[in-house]
């Protein structure tokens, strides 16, 4: 698979998104009219990060559910994944001032970014933000607003937004997230269960312990991707980069694959990774093929989206620079 994604013409956009994180985080340091009790209930958690990752989900579900949100439950993982993309803790202090109003705005502008630098991951994770396209009404955006309060107050942060990526891979915050919702939403669902982490630790070790460099990891039935989290980490344990390796996953589940997409970001799997949904057992390549020519498509359409900006501005510069000129001359 070849490195399409990393584009020149990011330097750019990765610059902007770099100064707006830090106007933000600029702006979090001054002071916020949250109370000083709001303050105190945030906490920091240093145990174990499986154990916070549960806690964190266990409690953003408890506070949809307490707001009434409902069976929806694209609308607070999406809110939680969005909130994964952020690589500065100091933000929190900045979300919790926020009013209902501003949350479709930012929720978009977080995708969007998103979508910039992981065209293929962010479309594959559209069954997490489609519903932010759908103008959440004011009802369900008190409950979005209570997850995202939540979240933070339980440290949602201190698992996904450290700069390192060996630190933010430390757990999988929406495996628990997905679960737990699944069993209280669907009666009639089949029942899933992510391997715990301790058990796919154990089989990463196994399985790279004769590892070449390169080797592509293929996961037929991915869940939210915790195989891949741990092999990602058993290779940073040995001073190897997964940017190194391949990364081939599908799952039959739209949801879990969409945490799949959101989790290869977060754990910075780096430009080979392909994740798709599809039935592992409907065809003999289980969809690899056809999710292959989707993901080129899908990055040839952002890398046309953005010559097509780079080429508008430039054009508005010349136009500026014209007038200036025919401005001059007239004087
Ligand atoms: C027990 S979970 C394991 C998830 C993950 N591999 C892990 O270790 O945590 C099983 C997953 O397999 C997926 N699955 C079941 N049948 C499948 C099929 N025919 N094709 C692709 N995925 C399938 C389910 O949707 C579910 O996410």
């Amino acid at each position: 698979m070849s490195d399409v994604v990393q584009f020149d013409l990011f330097g750019e956009v990765e610059q902007k998104l770099q100064e707006r994180t830090r106007q933000r985080a600029q702006e979090a340091t001054r002071p916020r009219p949250t109370t000083a009790a709001q303050r105190r209930k945030r906490k920091t958690f240093p145990g174990d990060p499986h154990r916070h990752a549960v806690e964190v989900a266990e409690n953003v579900i408890a506070a949809w559910f307490s707001h009434y949100g409902g069976n929806r439950m694209d609308v607070p993982i999406g809110t939680i994944a969005a909130l994964s993309f952020f690589r500065e803790p100091l933000v929190a202090d900045w979300l919790l001032t926020l009013e209902l109003a501003q949350l479709p705005q930012l929720l978009r502008e977080i995708w969007g970014t998103q979508w910039l630098s992981r065209p293929d991951l962010i479309e594959v994770a559209r069954p997490l933000h489609d519903w932010v396209e759908e103008d959440p009404d004011e009802h369900q955006l008190r409950a979005v607003q209570a997850v995202i309060h939540t979240a933070i107050y339980n440290g949602l942060f201190d698992l996904t937004a450290d700069d390192d990526p060996y630190e933010r891979s430390e757990a999988d915050v929406l495996s628990p997230l997905l679960t737990g919702l699944r069993h209280k939403s669907d009666k009639k669902w089949r029942g899933e269960y992510h391997t715990p982490a301790s058990v796919s630790d154990l089989m990463a070790e196994i399985l790279i312990r004769d590892t070449t460099h390169g080797l592509t990891i293929r996961e037929p039935a991915l869940g939210s991707g915790g195989m891949f989290r741990s092999v990602a980490q058993a290779l940073r344990d040995r001073g190897l980069n997964p940017h190194d390796y391949t990364w081939l996953g599908n799952d039959i589940d739209r949801l879990a694959t969409a945490c799949a997409a959101v989790n290869a970001i977060v754990w910075d799997l780096g430009p080979k990774t392909a994740i798709w949904c599809a039935n592992s057992l409907a065809t003999e390549d289980a969809g690899l093929s056809e999710a292959l020519a989707q993901r080129t498509a899908v990055i040839q359409h952002r890398n046309a989206v953005v010559e097509q900006a780079l080429f508008e501005r430039k054009a508005r510069r010349l136009l500026g620079a014209l007038d200036q000129l025919l401005e001059g001359a007239a004087a």
